[in-house]
């Protein structure tokens, strides 16, 4: 099968590189010129840990484009894999959408082909696509073409072993076309690939599950599922704060509850909230939606407040300590909104420096790979480029822990602290392992810090 990917972000290229590591023709399409010549060199415009590998494993079986004329017409299945973000009204920006689902229309050439949506789209989506097909595809016949719905779950960080061997693939559509993705997928529902030496198949797992359903189901499962993520991680919030003022430790509560198999512990983690690309999108596109009907979600807008109120109680504790910001030098450790990405969408790293620098202080900030991409996409921020973690905190009054990456975690901490003009710590990911050696203000989110220190105490 010929397969075209329209979007080559997080998800068209993990998408385009694993079909082509599994013996697919794909093409990968994208409006982003700089972008596709960057691929034609074997460069990735994204990090995401091992795809350069597979890509180097997969090159022969793919083609880089920006020319739709050249590469819908000779497509079977047809990929969107373009971004829907969010409008300012919480509705997802459709425009990305529209815009390739009008040029692939237009390009169909009338044998059998199938526009997989991969976007997280709002629901009805597909049938307003149908539309555009009809408006647009010059051979149009409801049995010549058709839409799936087969909504991506991948994390970034683990795009490929999500990909690869996922908990489930949901397929909506009419039969004829779901049955077209199930020999698509046949690899990857039987695991009869060759698992690429450096993501191995996990142990233990033997077959995804695969959901087949209508076009309507399929869509609201993946936000009814993000929103559902979201809403563990506000919860674990909302009980950190709780657990902050009857002096609980949160680690202890989510470990202790999480035991539950009903509950189970991952998500269930309290910091400094949710960032990325889609928590904050879906569950606001899935708010909107119940507006549509006039149907209320308050568990969903409690859960958007939770994180939100989560941002600025970072800024909060360091206020407690610091007292005034002004001319102080505050150290912001990790900038993606999550470790293993470059992706700085919606990341609290963003929220805190723009707080911080309103506030009078001065931002070192320093990430293991996305200050490239912060160079390039928060040029309106200020701060300052720190070399290294330890570089960031030399002389600093104070600094946040803002995303959980490894390296933090492998940093002496002992001796960084000892470098700093004033030792406080805000670790908003729980990432420090207490108590540190020497004398500091370490707060983390959702346990007791106990009374707070005079400035002399914390820089003794
Ligand atoms: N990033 C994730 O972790 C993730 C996970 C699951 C689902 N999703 C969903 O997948 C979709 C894509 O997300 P992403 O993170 O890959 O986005 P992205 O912004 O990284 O990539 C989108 C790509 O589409 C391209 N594009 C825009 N308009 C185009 C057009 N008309 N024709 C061709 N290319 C066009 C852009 O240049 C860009 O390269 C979104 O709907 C998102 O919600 C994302």
């Amino acid at each position: 099968m010929n397969i075209t990917i329209v979007g080559t972000g997080y998800v068209g290229l993990g998408t385009a590189i694993m079909l082509a590591y599994l013996g697919y023709r794909v093409t990968g399409l994208d409006t982003d010129l700089q972008k596709i010549e960057r691929l034609r060199a074997g460069d990735l415009p994204i990090y995401e840990p091992g795809l350069d590998e597979l890509l180097r494993q997969a090159q022969g079986n793919l083609t880089w484009t920006t020319s739709y004329e050249e590469s819908i017409p000779k497509a079977d299945i047809i990929f969107i894999c373009v971004g829907t973000p969010a409008l300012p009204s919480g509705q997802p920006n459709l425009t990305y959408l529209e815009s390739a689902a009008r040029s692939v229309a237009r390009n169909l050439d009338g044998k059998t082909q199938i526009i997989v949506n991969k976007s997280t789209v709002p629901i009805g989506t597909a049938d307003w696509m149908t539309r555009i097909l009809e408006e647009h595809a010059v051979h149009y016949h409801t049995n010549r073409y058709d839409i799936v719905s087969n909504p991506e779950f991948l994390r970034e960080g683990t795009a490929l072993s999500d990909s690869l061997y996922p908990d489930r693939i949901v397929l909506g559509g009419r039969p004829w076309a779901v049955a077209r993705l199930h020999e698509l997928y046949a690899p990857l529902i039987e695991q009869s690939f060759t698992p690429p030496p450096h993501v191995p198949r996990p142990s233990g797992y033997t077959r995804p599950a695969v959901v087949n359903t209508t076009l309507t189901s399929a869509e609201m499962i993946k936000y009814a599922a993000n929103a559902f993520l979201a809403l563990k991680i506000s919860y674990a919030n909302e009980m950190a704060g709780l657990c902050e003022c009857v002096g609980a430790d949160i680690e202890e509560v989510t470990g202790g509850i999480g035991l539950d198999a009903r509950i189970g512990t991952r998500f269930l983690a309290a910091g400094a909230g949710w960032g990325g690309s889609c928590f904050g999108k879906d569950t606001s596109a899935l708010v909107s939606t119940g507006e549509e009907y006039g149907y209320d979600m308050p568990i969903l807008r409690a859960a958007i407040d939770v994180n939100r109120r989560q941002r600025t109680l970072v800024i909060e504790k360091l206020q407690r300590h610091l007292r005034l910001l002004k001319g102080k030098r505050v150290a912001v450790l990790g900038m993606a909104f999550k470790p293993n990405t470059d992706d700085l969408r919606d990341a609290p790293a963003h929220d805190f420096i723009a707080r911080l620098a309103s506030l009078g202080a001065s931002v070192v900030a320093y990430d293991p790979v996305a200050m490239p991409r912060a160079r390039q996409e928060w040029g309106h921020l200020q701060y300052s480029e720190a070399r290294s973690a330890s570089a960031a905190l030399a002389g600093a009054d104070a600094v946040i822990i803002a995303t959980e990456w490894d390296e933090f975690r492998l940093l002496d901490w002992d001796a960084a602290v000892l470098t700093m003009r004033t030792r406080v710590v805000i670790d908003a990911r729980n990432l420090l392992r207490m108590p540190l050696s020497v004398a500091a203000t370490v707060e983390q989110i959702g346990k007791d810090a106990g009374p707070a220190p005079t400035m002399a105490q914390a820089s003794a």
